[in-house]
C-alpha cells in the first residue's frame, strides 16, 4: 500500500538524504511535494537545496514549494556551524534549473489536503513545524484530513542539541510545535532519542560511497562534513543521521520502537524554550498524542538506506 506524502524539509545534508530515500521507495511512498521551510539554513537556501536534491535523484518532476521565512514568534535561529553556508556543504553541486512552484507551500498544504480523500496523506515535518502550523491556523478544516504526522524532532532522555533543553526544530519555533502537538492529529516522533542510535560510523559511510554512483558519492561526500560536528561535541565514532529515520519509518516501522506518551512544547521559559515535555512514566492524565520513538535497529536501518540508495 503506498503512502502518500508531502515532505517539509530545512536541507540540510540529513534532510537531504531522507528525501533521497523516498525517492527511491517508490513501492511504499508517494511524494506528492516537497515544502521548503527556514530552519537549518534560511528558506531562499532551503527551497534551493531541495531542487537540488531532487534533481541529484533525476526527479526533476518533482514540485518543490518555498514556504515560510521565519518562525511564527521568533527571530530565525540557522545552523550554519553544523551544515556550512550552503546547508548542504561537502559537495559542490550543479544549480538547479527544475522550477520552484508558484503556489506558497502553506497554500500547497491547504489545498492538497482539501483535494485529496481524508486520511489519505501524511505530512513529514524534517524542519521547524512553521509551514504545518500556519496551514493549520490558516485552514483548521484541514486539521481531521490529515492521515498522520511523523516528524523528526524532540528530545526527551537524550536532552537538547541547540540549548541544554531543547532539539533545534523545536528550538527554532516552538510556538508552531505547540500547535502541531496540541492539534490531536496522529503523531510519530522520531526525537533525538533515537536519532542518536543511527550513526554514521566509517564501515556504514564507506557501503554507501562503495555503491559507486553520483547519490552514493555525494551522501557520502555530506555526512563526512556534517558529522565533524556532532563528533567533536559527543565524541561518538559517527554523528547521528536525523531526518531518514522519518523516511525509513514509512517503508519498514518494524525498526522502531517506543511509547505512546503525553508530549507538550514548552514556549514560555527562555531557559527550557522548545523543551519537549515526555511524561513517559505517566505521572499525569494529559492526553497520550504522541509516539514517542526510544529505540532503532541501527544496522537494520544503514543496510536499508544503502540498499534504496543504491536504486538511484
Ligand atoms: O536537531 C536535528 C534536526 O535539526 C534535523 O532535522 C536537522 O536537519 C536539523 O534541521
Ligand atoms: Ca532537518
Amino acid at each position: 500500500m503506498t503512502r502518500k506524502i508531502i515532505i517539509d524539509t530545512d536541507p540540510g545534508q540529513d534532510d537531504a538524504v531522507a528525501i533521497l530515500l523516498a525517492l527511491a521507495s517508490p513501492e511504499e511512498i508517494e511524494v506528492m511535494g516537497i515544502t521548503a521551510v527556514a530552519g537549518n539554513v534560511p528558506l531562499a537556501l532551503t527551497q534551493k537545496n531541495a531542487r537540488i536534491v531532487c534533481e541529484l535523484a533525476g526527479r526533476r518532476d518533482i514540485r518543490v514549494f518555498a514556504g515560510c521565512d521565519k518562525p511564527l514568534a521568533h527571530t530565525l535561529v540557522t545552523a550554519e556551524h553544523v551544515h556550512g553556508k550552503t546547508g548542504l556543504d561537502g559537495i559542490a553541486l550543479p544549480e538547479p534549473t527544475m522550477p520552484l512552484q508558484d503556489t506558497h507551500a502553506v497554500e500547497f498544504l491547504i489545498e492538497t489536503l482539501r483535494q485529496e480523500p481524508s486520511g489519505t496523506v501524511t505530512l513529514c515535518p524534517l524542519g521547524p513545524l512553521t509551514n504545518i502550523a500556519t496551514a493549520f491556523r490558516t485552514a483548521p478544516d484541514i486539521i481531521p484530513r490529515v492521515q498522520e504526522i511523523v516528524l523528526m524532532g524532540g528530545a526527551y532522555f537524550e536532552v537538547g542539541n541547540i540549548t541544554p533543553a531543547a532539539e533545534f526544530n523545536i528550538y527554532v519555533d516552538p510556538e508552531a510545535a505547540e500547535i502541531v502537538f496540541k492539534s490531536g492529529v496522529p503523531l510519530t516522533v522520531m526525537p533525538l532519542d533515537v536519532t542518536h542510535k543511527v550513526l554514521t560510523t566509517r564501515p556504514r559511510i564507506e557501503a554507501i560511497r562503495d555503491l559507486g554512483t553520483d547519490v552514493g558519492h555525494a551522501v557520502a561526500q555530506w555526512t563526512d562534513f556534517f558529522e565533524r560536528f556532532d563528533m567533536e561535541k559527543y565524541g561518538h565514532d559517527g554523528a547521528p543521521l536525523h531526518d531518514p529515520c522519518v523516511i525509513a519509518y514509512l517503508i519498514r516501522p518494524g525498526l522502531f520502537s517506543g511509547r505512546h506518551v503525553n508530549v507538550e512544547i514548552e514556549t514560555m521559559s527562555p531557559l527550557t524554550r522548545g523543551m519537549t515535555v515526555a511524561d513517559w512514566w505517566g505521572v499525569t492524565d494529559r492526553p497520550r498524542n504522541a509516539m514517542f520513538m526510544g529505540e532503532v535497529d541501527a544496522q537494520g536501518f544503514y543496510d536499508l538506506l544503502t540498499g534504496r540508495l543504491a536504486r538511484l
